[in-house]
């Protein structure tokens, strides 16, 4: 019996690419002291992509940092891949709003620096960088600089950087909201399809509900002040199976997106003090 149960924990250890433990984080500076998370409990699984969403300031970005080692909770754990998290390692791949490219690089040169840094950069891992860039359609501008990229060029060109040191989790913290519409919803399909053909798990931060819905298995929905889970929604077959933009006309769609809606409105009307919840 022993056996068995040591077996199914062993099991969900490696199931479990993440683990956020009754994590609470606190910022202090000079000024003083502020609660950003209190009592946060996640679990994903390899594979799997998941959302958070949430009114500003509820505490996305701060759980994107611990789950990468950037930041260090003031109480709890965070595991990845069964490991306890003490600083960055190359398994987690983090992206920004916010291409960062450098502008004196070439494109080629932006991508193939996570390689440079960790010292991985030889004929193999160059051929399989070359190869992603020509899957993201950025073949032809290898030599060219990120000023002559348009703003879904970079972020794809962002995409191949943050690939290129094959992390097994990607942490995606609002990559599309300085894009145009199309561009976000094209760029929304090949991140899904990318992802999910390499088996990455994948945590997106997000403000955009429909977003979140057509590119998520789960969806994770977070309160303000100090940070807390509100909800966990498991998104519906056949929308998670589609891609983003063939999600959106999915059954079952609209009347997610209203349930999610509602939450973030009564969020809204307790913190206007109009709700006695
Ligand atoms: N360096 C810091 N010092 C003090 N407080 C901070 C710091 N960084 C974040 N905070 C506070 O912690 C809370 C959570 O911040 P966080 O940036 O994680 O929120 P967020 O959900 O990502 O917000 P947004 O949607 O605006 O990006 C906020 O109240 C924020 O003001
Ligand atoms: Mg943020």
């Amino acid at each position: 019996m022993k056996t068995t149960a040591n077996a199914a924990t062993e099991t969900a250890a490696r199931e479990a690419a993440i683990e956020v433990n009754d994590v609470t984080h606190v910022y202090v500076n000079t000024k003083g002291a502020y609660p950003a998370l209190a009592g946060i409990d996640l679990r994903i699984k390899t594979g799997e992509f998941v959302s958070l969403i949430g009114p500003s300031g509820c505490g996305k970005t701060t759980i994107l940092s611990l789950i990468s080692g950037l930041l260090s909770p003031v109480q709890g754990e965070v595991r990845v891949m069964g490991e306890p998290v003490t600083k960055p390692t190359p398994q987690v791949g983090y992206m920004l709003q916010q291409d960062y490219l450098f502008p004196w690089r070439t494109i080629e040169d932006n991508v193939m620096l996570g390689l440079e840094l960790l010292d991985r950069k030889n004929d193999e891992s160059v051929r399989s960088v070359r190869q992603l860039l020509e899957e993201m359609g950025l073949g032809a501008f290898r030599h060219a600089t990120p000023q002559q990229l348009s703003g879904g060029m970079r972020q794809r060109a962002a995409l191949v950087r943050t690939l290129a040191a094959e992390p097994g989790i990607l942490l995606l913290d609002e990559p599309f909201s300085a894009l145009d519409y199309q561009t976000k919803l094209q760029l929304e399909d090949l991140i899904v399809s990318t992802l999910k053909a390499k088996g990455k798990t994948a945590v997106l931060v997000t403000h955009d509900i429909s977003e979140a819905i057509a590119m998520s298995d789960r969806i994770i929905v977070l309160q303000p002040r100090p940070g807390r889970l509100l909800a966990e929604v498991e998104v519906p077959e056949p929308i998670r199976s589609a891609l983003p933009l063939e999600a959106r006309e999915k059954a079952g769609f609209h009347e997610l997106f209203r349930s999610l809606w509602q939450m973030f409105e009564q969020m809204e009307r307790k913190e206007e003090g109009h709700d006695d919840a």
